[in-house]
């Protein structure tokens, strides 16, 4: 495997990060997730313009500028493509404020940010679980105000996710005051009802999903009832369908929430329609 850090490309064993890089004493970085079909990364301006958000929301200024991503991620995937196979990837880019003394206020002058660029083969959902969807369990939504920021610093989703595999679930919904759905740990939610697709506004308490933008594209395209805006912990209780959405899962259906069944309890046709179309809508924009 084949990796990027810091202007060069390496095998992964012989890429080292000093202990004083921020990122690892702080947490003190941002990062992308970008899937990669037949050799092309999905939605990549999407992606690196999300990437932008994450760093003006830290305040680092970005250290590529487009055409320079460009070239590396290029370079990552055709590196990582072994024996030519076009098998799919996920591109998994990060960057943090470099290696300082430690200190929590930025080092002054700044310092050269580390930049990391990895691949991984893509594993999409399994045959089974398109089948009979997953399992998940509500959670209270206790991580910071700026979930729009794809910060590196993920304790509060990695132990939110803990807890839905301990309850033996697939993903943890997550509730912001008792009242409101923002989104999973690493996922993106939507409720159906009565076949309305609701999904909850891009705002502060949520990071803005590339999958969830083809997702309400895909059902503005297709005449799919939709709706943008809060959606209360009622709805979710009171769901015909839930459907979970991200870069690597793309779309599931949740089939039960808390132990008890979602609707009917099997995959419905929000999410037959909405499955359909996303595979469509790749096979048509990326593969060809
Ligand atoms: N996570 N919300 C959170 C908190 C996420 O971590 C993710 C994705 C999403 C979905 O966003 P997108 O559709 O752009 O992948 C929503 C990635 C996959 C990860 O951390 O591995």
């Amino acid at each position: 495997m084949t990796v990027y850090l810091n202007g060069a490309f390496m095998p992964i064993e012989e890429a080292r990060v000093p202990v004083l890089d921020r990122g690892f004493i702080f947490g003190d970085g941002v990062y992308e997730v970008i899937p990669v079909y037949s050799r092309r990364a999905f939605r990549m301006a999407e992606h690196l313009k999300r990437l932008q958000h994450s760093l003006d929301g830290i305040k680092l200024p970005n250290p590529h500028s487009e055409r320079e991503w460009t070239d590396i991620l290029t370079e990552i995937i055709r590196r990582n493509d072994q024996e030519g196979r076009n098998q799919d990837q996920y591109l998994y880019l990060h960057i943090t404020r470099g290696v300082a003394k430690r200190d929590h206020a930025f080092p002054n002058p700044p310092v050269q940010p580390t930049v990391f660029v990895l691949s991984n083969p893509l594993t999409t959902p399994s045959a089974e679980q398109l089948q009979r969807g997953i399992d998940c369990i509500t959670v209270v939504d206790n991580r910071w105000l700026r979930c729009d920021i794809k910060a590196i610093a993920l304790l509060p989703n990695v132990l939110l996710r803990q807890a839905a595999v301990e309850a033996g679930c697939a993903e943890a919904i997550l509730i912001r005051d008792d009242a409101f759905l923002t989104e999973g740990a690493a996922s993106n939610i939507f409720v159906a009802k009565n076949g309305t697709l609701l999904a909850p506004p891009k705002d502060n308490l949520m990071l803005p999903g590339i999958t969830y933008d083809v997702i309400l594209e895909l059902a503005a395209a297709n005449g799919i009832p939709h709706e943008v805006r809060k959606v209360t912990k009622a709805e979710v209780f009171g769901a015909d369908e839930l459907l979970l959405t991200s870069s690597t899962k793309e779309v599931l259906a949740i089939t039960t929430l808390d132990g008890k069944p979602v609707g009917n309890g099997k995959p419905g046709a929000m999410f037959a329609k909405m499955h359909t179309l996303y595979q469509t809508f790749k096979r048509d924009v990326m593969r060809k």
